[in-house]
């Protein structure tokens, strides 16, 4: 579909024209992988080791995460041009000092933290730029200077916490509290040993609304003037015993509705006049105050009349009644971490309008019989006791209760009765008990149940129709290590399920058919170390007809013992809107091609724990949407399999943990969306064979490999430990060495093979070139057809010089009367000696050879005749006449094939065979000079061939 291919290219690129710089590979920072393609970018630097902020992060980010660093200071520069960073995060550096007009580029900045880090002061111009800054945390410094204009650019600020520095005098405070939206302002701990507002100026007032002042040092709490009119919270967190409070008049702490104290800051008759002035409390947070608990504070509470909610945990309760019961008004409790072994009876039973109480962790059995009579309730939080059973009686009353939370008791059976009236009940958390059967519990009532969360219990079976009258439930999460039996039809009548958490045995019975809605099913395997038999695998005679499933996965925990356990395709098969697959320890090796033939949606595939180094390429054919893919410890070598896969959509690729030392960079262009890349914890080879993915990694301005620039080499030895990208791969491009590879490689194969060819093709390559010089020079001097000098140019060897001269030229010359060229007298001197043999031999109408065996093995004689040789071939005419002056055997011609051919297929003449009449000998010379050119012609002058 080369439509689709172009569009998503052209998606590609339009990303990058609104995100210039979106993802790239990082020296220290990651960025983190989001499903959305046009999500914002999240950079994260956390916990490097860095010293300076790099100057890699994308301008683009959103939020910067640099806490946990070692950053000694911010400079001019850092976040220039990061106009859409929202969230910068400084916490737990070594900040000592920030330049001015570090941040004047964060125009849309909304919260800055710089809490545990080490300024002192805060310049006029610290803050210039951040207009939009809503929160600024400078938290745990040692800030004992303010510059009064320091906050004027902050004009957004709502909250600032400025607690645990050195701050000595209120009147430092003022002009934060001129900002117009500042809201929640910390101080505390710092070194003031009051606050007063007759310090600051008279006539300001300030919009705050919380207000924390709390600190070791602080003697005196004072409010003299109208200077918070809108203020509703007040922190003490961390207070001395001597705190006074002087608020003369109740109107000015009119406002106040929430008010928290985390230990006695002031005396008991302190507190008591505290609370009693603030007429419009509704919200009490009293953690580790027991001392004023044991003091009666309780009743003193219990008259506040418009207090709604009660926080009192981390009190110690346990040695005196908790008694509340005038606290009818409460309508929110929290007696989390009381040691309350039992609540009393009566000690809640009057909070008729109780809609949550909280009453985790702590030492009860049982389920207080007082919460019998708080019909009201509607959240009810009993996690972390040590209740055993749960009666009939225990929620007979509260019908109202949303929301039961039994998380983490001794809880072991159930009765079908105890829920029975809790018809509005959505949320029941019974994990992390000892439950080992639940009898008709979920078969009646509970109607409205949309979460249930049976894990971490003794669950051994599951039986038909278990949860049937569950009818709204949306999320069960039935996971136990126990399972070993789960009947056909356990889930039926779970009609509206989305969500399935579930254990399996390898062998069970159960029938998914009715799930129609589930969406996200994950199912927990366990092999058993006493497993003999091979698995089960998955039940044939299961029907998944799991139509709307989204994610699904699988997780098999225990050794397969190398046995198959897949996924079977035709459950898969069913799945035809699933998106994300998971399996964890289920296949052994990579899954069949065929596997996700039927889900074409699948956006996200990760398979854990499998040996994937013969994967199939076809395997992705099918998911050509995928965004996601995560392979990571699967014994992969290569990337190979990629090149081949169609995705044009994947954007994460994780392969964490594998045996991949070369990467071939090209594998990238097959993936075409691909902007996260993590290929931690993988053996590289630091040398040449990975230098094209080095370069990919630090120049491609789309894939993001993550922590790239911390991958260390495996390989060569000499290069382990050191990083991949330190790799200095200048050494493997065009310089001298890389030169000097190249050309003694061409050098040594060219000296290969010319000996090759010398060894084998000697002869073809001789007579290659002189077919070339022929023909060359028949181009050159177009002498074909054109008049000869010469009758015959007569080849012979210098040891035969005598017989030429003295035999031959008298008869063929003085007797004959033929026109003879002989190299020693006629060749021109000066002229090459190829093209003097060329010249001779196209100059003349024949060419004599006078063979011998000196003949034969001179080099240049056998050039001679090869050049006639391929006038004879080449150009159809019979121009060689050979003159045989010694015989010579058959056996002693054959290293001469070449000689030997023309000899079988030709006649010639042969000297001493003529023995006692060379007249003959030279009359049938004669005629072979008088004979034309047409080879035919002249076949029945010679004396035929000799016994060769
Ligand atoms: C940032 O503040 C400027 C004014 O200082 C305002 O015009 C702009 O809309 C604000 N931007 C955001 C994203 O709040
Ligand atoms: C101010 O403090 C209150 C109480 O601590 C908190 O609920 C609220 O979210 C804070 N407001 C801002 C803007 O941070
Ligand atoms: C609680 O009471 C027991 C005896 O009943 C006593 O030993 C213990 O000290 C008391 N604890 C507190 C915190 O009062
Ligand atoms: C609970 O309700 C029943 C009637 O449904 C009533 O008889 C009983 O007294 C109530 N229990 C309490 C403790 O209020
Ligand atoms: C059970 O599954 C649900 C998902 O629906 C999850 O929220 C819950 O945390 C799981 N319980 C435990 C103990 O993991």
């Amino acid at each position: 579909m080369p439509t689709m291919g172009g569009l998503i290219v052209f998606l590609v690129s339009l990303l990058q024209l609104i995100n210039p710089s979106l993802a790239y590979s990082l020296k220290n920072c990651s960025i983190d992988y989001s499903d959305d393609p046009l999500a914002d970018v999240f950079v994260s630097c956390f916990s490097r080791k860095l010293v300076t902020v790099p100057d890699d992060i994308p301008r683009a980010a959103v939020s910067v995460l640099l806490s946990n660093n070692h950053l000694e200071k911010i400079s001019r520069g850092d976040f220039n041009r990061m106009s859409k960073l929202r969230v910068l995060h400084l916490t737990d550096n070594h900040i000592a000092h920030v330049d001015d007009g570090s941040f004047i580029d964060l125009v849309v900045l909304r919260k800055l933290y710089m809490d545990q880090n080490k300024l002192t002061n805060l310049s006029a111009s610290i803050f210039q730029g951040l207009s939009n800054l809503t929160i600024l945390s400078l938290t745990s410094n040692k800030i004992e200077f303010m510059h009064p204009s320091a906050f004027r650019f902050l004009s957004s600020l709502q909250t600032l916490l400025l607690d645990s520095n050195s701050l000595r005098q209120i009147i430092d405070i003022h002009p934060v509290l001129l900002l117009p939206h500042l809201h929640n302002l910390t101080i505390g701990d710092n070194l003031f040993s009051s606050f007063q507002t007759k310090d600051l100026p008279l006539n300001m007032s300030s919009g705050l609304k919380m207000l924390d002042v709390s600190s070791k040092h602080l003697q005196k709490f004072s409010i003299t003037t109208p200077i918070f009119p809108q203020i509703q919270v007040i922190n003490f967190f961390r207070c001395a015993n001597n705190l006074k409070w002087d608020i003369p008049d109740k109107t000015l702490v009119r406002s106040i509705t929430q008010l928290y104290f985390n230990s006695p800051g002031m005396s008991f008759v302190e507190i008591q006049k505290v609370l009693q002035s603030l007429d419009s409390l509704m919200h009490l947070k009293l953690n580790y105050v027991s001392r004023w608990i044991r003091k009666g504070l309780l009743a003193m509470i219990c008259k506040i009349p418009k207090l709604r909610k009660l926080d009192l945990s981390y009190n110690h309760l346990h040695n005196f009644t908790v008694n509340l019961i005038a606290c009818s008004q409460l309508s929110e409790l929290d007696l989390t971490n009381t040691y309350l072994t039992e609540l009393p009876k009566g000690s809640v039973e009057s909070m008729k309008r109780l809609t949550s109480l909280i009453v985790g962790t702590n030492w009860l059995t049982k389920v207080p019989d007082d919460i019998r009579s708080l019909y009201s309730l509607e959240i009810l939080d009993l996690r972390g006791n040590l209740i055993s059973d749960l009666s009939c009686e225990d929620f007979l009353n509260t019908t109202r209760l949303m929301n039961l939370c039994l998380i983490d008791n001794r809880i072991a059976k159930l009765q079908g009765c105890v829920f029975e009236h809790l018809s509005d009940l959505k949320v029941l958390d019974l994990s992390h008990n000892l439950l080992w059967t639940f009898g008709g519990t979920f078969k009646t009532g509970l109607q409205k149940l949309e979460f249930l969360d049976l894990s971490k219990n003794f669950l051994t079976n599951l039986q038909r129709g278990d949860f049937q009258d569950l009818r709204s439930l949306k999320r069960l999460n039935v996971t136990s290590d126990y399972i070993s039996r789960v009947k056909h039809n356990t889930f039926d009548g779970l009609n509206n399920l989305e969500t399935l958490l579930l254990s399996l045995p390898l062998y069970y019975e159960s029938n998914f058919k009715g799930l129609r809605h589930l969406e996200n099913l994950t199912i927990y395997f366990k092999i058993r170390d006493t497993f003999q038999n091979p698995p089960p695998a998955w039940n044939n005679e299961t029907l998944f007809h799991l139509t709307s499933m989204k994610v699904f996965k699988v997780v098999c925990s225990g050794d397969h013992y190398g046995l198959p356990f897949d996924v079977p395709t035709d459950m898969l098969e069913t799945m035809r809107h699933l998106e994300d697959f998971t399996a964890i320890n289920v296949y052994i090796s990579a899954p069949d091609p065929e596997t996700f033939w039927y889900n074409p949606r699948l956006k996200s595939l990760k398979l854990g724990m499998t040996d994937l180094s013969n994967l199939d390429p076809g395997m992705f054919d099918p998911i050509t949407k995928l965004q996601a893919l995560d392979f990571s410890e699967s014994n992969l070598k290569s990337l190979d399999f990629l090149a081949q896969a169609n995705l044009p959509a994947l954007r994460s690729l994780k392969l964490r943990g594998n045996k991949i030392m070369v990467i071939n960079e090209m594998v990238f262009q097959s993936l075409p969306a691909l902007t996260y890349l993590d290929l931690n914890d993988n053996p590289f080879t630091c040398d040449c064979s990975n230098a094209g993915f080095i370069q990919w990694v630090k120049s491609n301005n789309q894939t993001q490999v993550v922590n790239a620039y911390q991958y260390r080499c495996s390989f060569p030895v000499a290069e382990q430990g050191n990083m991949l990208l330190d790799f200095d791969i200048q050494t493997c491009r065009t310089d001298i060495n890389f030169l000097c590879f190249i050309s003694s490689t061409c050098l040594v194969l060219l000296t290969l093979l010319m000996s090759f060819i010398y060894h084998f093709l000697r002869w073809q390559l001789v007579y290659t070139v002189h077919i070339f010089l022929a023909f060359l020079y028949d181009n050159r001097k177009g002498k074909k057809g054109a008049a000869h000098h010469y009758d015959a140019f007569v080849s012979y060897n210098i040891h035969n010089e005598d017989w030429v001269f003295q035999e031959m030229l008298p008869v063929l010359e003085g007797e004959q009367g033929w026109r003879l060229c002989l190299h020693h007298r006629d060749f021109q001197p000066g002229k090459p000696i190829i093209e003097n043999i060329t010249d001779a031999i196209y100059g003349s109408r024949k060419t004599i050879c006078v063979i011998s065996r000196r003949y034969l093995q001179s080099e240049w004689c056998s050039r001679e005749i090869q050049m006639a040789s391929f006038r004879l071939f080449d150009e159809k005419k019979d121009v060689l006449i050979l003159l045989f002056l010694e015989d010579i055997p058959a056996w002693q011609l054959s290293p001469y094939y070449r000689m030997r051919k023309l000899v079988k297929r030709r006649t010639y003449l042969s000297w001493p065979q003529a023995g006692q009449h060379p007249g003959v000998f030279w009359h049938n010379v004669r005629r072979a000079l008088e004979t034309g050119d047409t080879p035919a012609e002249n076949t029945d002058l010679l004396t035929g061939p000799a016994e060769l």
